[in-house]
């Protein structure tokens, strides 16, 4: 029996000395293998008398079964050694930057639009979208600029050969501007009627202060009793959340689109700083926008009686508004997709525009 307890003694240390789960499955199988010195101590039981068999049955089933516990036990240690130490390796730093560092910017317009949508949202707006491929009826004629009309010359309008929008209603054109929205959205719902339009629009004109495609923003409100009062309420509104200057005087001049009676044309009171014309107080104006009551025909065009619902309507360039506030000179810039450029102008992807954490930049 000697010889068996040296056995055991050594098993027992070899387990308990292996380092890692492969030394231990080494012990294992050395041991409790189909080759393994118990298991041969096993087979020896079937050449034994009866009685040896009855001493040595239970001491050779004992050691087994000791051995196989104790390897358990130190399996087990072993595993959450392994897993404490790949934890320790596979810590992540969540405070570090991510690497290689944040690449691409918000364009400065995308960034406006943002802003927009939220003032706007804030005032109970809702956003509505039309193609950009628009057909003659909705970019011109139900905005009561007829086939002759000399409004349609003022717009440098691209025409479009072959197909316009689904049940295109004349020629297919690129939308010079975004008031077709007003057509499509007092068509396809009942008013009261609430909408922003922020858009892709098209002239063909290209210089410093224009590029054949730029972008808009429409603005509609239809309900009963809207006037006037309404229109310049909005606008202040708009103008003193967009600049965050709460000194915005807005001055109002009479003007023409044939979409609106009375049409509107609104200015932004300017000061000189520092070499730099800027919004606020009123030593110079800025026209920013067009705007007015929505004409009666035009209701009348969408279905609307013009007896029961009233409306108005202003249009912007959302372009300009982003030169105005960030201060960029070249409209051109905008679009050359210069990477110094973006990275200077762009915003942030978590800069996020909010009306509490500001609009601004
Ligand atoms: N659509 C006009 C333009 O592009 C702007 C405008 C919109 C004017 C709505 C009045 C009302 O110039």
């Amino acid at each position: 029996m000697t010889e068996t307890e040296t056995l055991r003694t050594d098993l027992l240390a070899a387990i308990d000395g292996a380092a890692d789960l492969t030394a231990l499955e080494a012990v294992r199988v050395a041991a409790l293998g189909k080759a393994g010195q118990v298991t041969a101590l096993l087979k020896t039981l079937g050449g034994m008398t009866a009685e040896q068999r009855q001493v040595a049955g239970p001491a050779f089933n004992g050691l087994r079964e000791e051995l196989s516990a104790a390897l358990a036990a130190r399996k087990a240690v072993l595993e959450a050694a392994a897993l404490e130490a790949r934890l320790a390796t596979e810590r992540l730093d969540m405070s570090l930057p991510v690497l290689p560092g944040p690449r691409g910017t918000v364009h400065p317009i995308s960034q406006v639009m943002d802003e927009l949508a939220e003032i706007f949202a804030d005032l109970g707006f809702a956003v509505a979208e039309g193609p950009e491929i628009e057909d003659d009826w909705h970019n011109f004629t139900a905005l009561n600029i007829p086939e002759e009309h000399p409004a349609r010359a003022m717009h440098d309008t691209f025409y479009v050969t072959g197909g316009g929008p689904a049940g295109a209603n004349g020629r297919a054109v690129l939308r010079t501007h975004t008031s077709p929205v007003q057509i499509r959205t007092m068509m396809g719902q009942a008013p009261p009627i609430r909408i922003i339009a922020p858009g892709r629009v098209y002239r063909s004109d290209s210089d410093a202060t224009h590029t054949p495609m730029f972008h808009q923003i429409e603005g509609l409100v239809i309900d009963r009793g809207i006037t006037l009062a309404h229109l310049r309420w909005t606008l202040e509104t708009f103008i003193k959340a967009f600049f965050e200057v709460d000194d915005v005087t807005l001055r109002f001049r009479p003007s023409y689109f044939p979409f609106t009676e009375p049409g509107v044309e609104v200015d932004v009171g300017c000061s000189w700083q520092g070499g730099r014309l800027s919004i606020g107080g009123s030593e110079s104006w800025m026209e920013i926008l067009g705007s007015g009551m929505v004409h009666p025909k035009v209701l009348r065009n969408c279905g609307l009686d013009p007896e029961e619902w009233q409306g108005f309507a202003f249009g912007t360039g959302v372009d300009r508004l982003a030169m105005l506030k960030y201060g960029m000179t070249d409209l051109r810039a905008f679009f050359d997709g210069d990477l110094r450029w973006l990275r200077h102008y762009g915003f942030g992807a978590l800069d996020v525009p909010t009306l509490s954490g500001g609009v601004g930049a």
